[in-house]
């Protein structure tokens, strides 16, 4: 999936003839699975047409202050466009509107918007060959630099007025690719690889039966989903569950018992940097598993049961490297027994549910966590949804991996 899937993306477009391309940018951005919307400066409308752009973006496309031709004349607020986008583009950015830029000048809403924005801002110089290599153009690009935007250089050819030099635009595919590089690179999980484990494991008895739990398998997804969208390739070991998988990061390996989930985790354990562990395993399976369907009598049926292999006890004996997450369901003295579970299966964190929480556990949408540390540092949060649960355990993880 792309790095834009789900993205805020805030085009700005100025008065120069690279303004053609802009369509193009749009409608690849839209192709990615981003969000768009555009603010052209008043001059640009002259190079590309509000229609075609607001068509491509399928956004209205702002220009003003207010919409004069809406009679209830709504301001446009260009704080809230700031703040709605993931990252600002001004693609093209003429000479004129990087000097207002470096200068803090705000005599249009797309001015005013760049001035707002908290987001990353990138800009795509196009102009004249001379106009870029004038000393004001040079000094404008570098202090545009400084202040922290972005800048995707000119490239070299056949100008608008016939010269050969830079200037050009960069083209609309090379401007995501750059962009997308860019968003990579920055990725706090980019280069990290995570094994997560979830869902619920199915011990069977007989050929048609098991022994198997509730559990949906949308907090471990959810945590895949997160850290894959982090930059990190993500070993999803998944019991049977009829979760999906969204990004293309993910790699889903699918078992049924906890022998195969054992089996699965050790494959790749040694290669990953961070274990996640939130499948509600089988604590025991049937002794013995009958070869053919086990047929109704008149009287009690017994079956024994013998423990299955502790998978997280068995990581943290193995561990070298990896930073290992356990997960702890409890209904009594919480805090006391994840503690003890730190130390028993050599965690560095453990995610503690308590059943005696409201809309906590496995069979919910949503999670109420408390994050405990090997040194017993206690972090809690609020009732959420398991993606914002996931989010909140994946932010741990980082913090543990900057330290
Ligand atoms: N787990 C595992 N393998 C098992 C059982 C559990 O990897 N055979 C993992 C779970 O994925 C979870 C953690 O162990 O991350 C906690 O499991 P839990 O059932 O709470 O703890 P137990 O070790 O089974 O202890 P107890 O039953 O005493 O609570």
């Amino acid at each position: 999936m792309s790095v834009f899937h789900g993205k805020k993306v805030l085009i700005g477009v100025t008065a120069g003839i690279a303004a053609y391309k802009t369509a193009n940018l749009v409608r690849l951005f839209i192709k990615s699975g981003a969000e768009v919307q555009v603010i052209m400066t008043p001059a640009s409308k002259d190079f590309v047409t509000p229609l075609t752009l607001s068509t491509l973006s399928k956004n209205p496309v702002h220009s003003t202050f207010y919409d004069q031709e809406d009679e209830n004349e709504l301001w446009n607020n260009h704080v809230e466009l700031g703040l709605w986008a993931d990252f600002m583009l001004i693609a093209p950015a003429t000479a004129n509107t990087l000097s207002k830029m470096t200068n803090g000048a705000c005599d249009n809403l797309l001015l005013a918007t760049y001035l707002s924005a908290k987001c990353p801002v990138y800009f795509a110089p196009a102009m004249d060959l001379d106009m870029y290599k004038h000393p004001s153009t040079l000094d404008s690009l570098n202090k545009l630099q400084e202040f922290g935007n972005i800048m995707i250089p000119a490239t070299s050819g056949e100008l608008a007025s016939g010269l050969v030099g830079q200037g050009r635009m960069a083209e609309p595919e090379d401007i995501l690719s750059f962009i997308e590089k860019d968003i990579y690179y920055k990725l706090p999980l980019r280069s990290k690889r995570i094994l997560i484990t979830a869902g619920p494991t199915y011990e069977a008895i007989d050929p048609v039966r098991f022994i198997g739990n509730h559990s949906s398998g949308k907090m471990g997804f959810e945590l895949a989903h997160t850290a894959a969208t982090l930059g990190a390739k993500v070993f999803l070991v998944a019991g049977p569950s009829a979760q999906k998988v969204q990004h293309s990061a993910i790699e889903r390996i699918d078992v049924r018992s906890a022998e195969e989930m054992y089996q699965a985790c050790h494959e790749y354990y040694a290669s990953v940097d961070v274990a996640i562990l939130s499948a509600a395993v089988a604590d025991y399976r049937p002794k013995n598993v009958a070869d053919q369907k086990i047929k109704k009598k008149d009287v009690s049926l017994t079956i024994e049961l013998e423990p299955t292999k502790d998978i997280l006890k068995s990581l943290g004996e193995a561990k070298e490297h990896q930073l290992l997450v356990g997960f702890a369901l409890e209904t009594n003295n919480e805090i006391a027994n994840a503690e003890a579970k730190i130390r028993k299966k050599n965690l560095d964190l453990i995610v503690l549910n308590s059943l005696r929480d409201k809309g906590a556990g496995f069979a919910t949408d949503t999670n109420k966590i408390t994050i405990i540390d090997a040194d017993f540092e206690q972090t809690s949060f609020e009732l959420k949804s398991k993606r914002e649960v996931s989010v909140d355990i994946v932010n741990e993880i980082i913090q543990k991996l900057d330290a």
